[in-house]
């Protein structure tokens, strides 16, 4: 999964569908990367702890790369240009944020919250899309799962928020990707979060 956003926007884990992006692109480790691992085996073992290393204001791009495993955290991402991205690594699924926080404001409640400007990342799941700013999500599986507790019924994608008041752009690209669910579950597609909210799937 990529995403972009010049202005900013949270990828967030409400407590609605489970809807899961997994993409399966390869890239290689540059020296300079900052490595993350679980088993200390890196430079960190949490990816937060990774993206309060990046020396701020920070102009080149930043690669953190996060060896497989289950983190079990909420990561707050501020800076700009970070480049996350997973490599070495055939089986995406292995490598997932969970979020140790299942209620409050949705802000709050975000898995991965990335309000700085050019982020892009990779070959990572998340559990759910909302928020403001423009983001493309390409080459990537979008999955609508049971929730924890196995109810069912429905749920959204993605959920784009752009009020034009205070967001001149905001937009979600979904490209070239798949999508599924689980038996019992419906999803929409987009739920709109604002006046003039968008979500385009193309080649989907
Ligand atoms: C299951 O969780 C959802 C939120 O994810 C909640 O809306 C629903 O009421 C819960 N159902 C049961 C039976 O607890
Ligand atoms: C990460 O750890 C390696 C091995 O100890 C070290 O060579 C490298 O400088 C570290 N990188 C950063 C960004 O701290």
């Amino acid at each position: 999964m990529r995403t972009l956003s010049p202005t900013s926007y949270l990828i967030s884990a409400l407590a609605l569908a489970l809807a899961v992006c997994v993409a399966a692109l390869q890239a290689n480790v540059p020296s300079s990367a900052i490595i993350v691992a679980k088993d200390d085996s890196g430079n960190f073992t949490t990816l937060q702890a990774a993206v309060n290393s990046v020396k701020q204001p920070n102009t080149n791009e930043v690669i953190i790369y996060v060896k497989a495993g289950i983190y079990t955290e909420q990561v707050s991402i501020k800076s700009n240009f970070i480049n996350i991205r997973i490599t070495n690594n055939l089986d995406a699924k292995t490598w997932q944020v969970q979020n140790p926080v299942s209620t409050g404001a949705s802000a709050e409640s975000g898995t991965v919250k990335v309000r700085g400007d050019f982020f892009k990342v990779f070959d990572i799941t998340f559990d759910f899309i909302w928020g403001q700013g423009r983001a493309i999500f390409q080459n990537s599986e979008f999955h609508v799962g049971r929730r924890p507790n196995g109810s069912t019924g429905n749920g959204y994608v993605t959920a784009n928020g752009n009020n034009g008041a205070s967001h001149k752009a905001s937009w979600f690209l979904m490209l070239d990707s798949s999508i599924s669910a689980d038996r019992g579950m419906n999803a929409l597609l987009g739920r709109a979060w604002g006046s003039i909210a968008a979500g385009t799937w193309q080649g989907v």
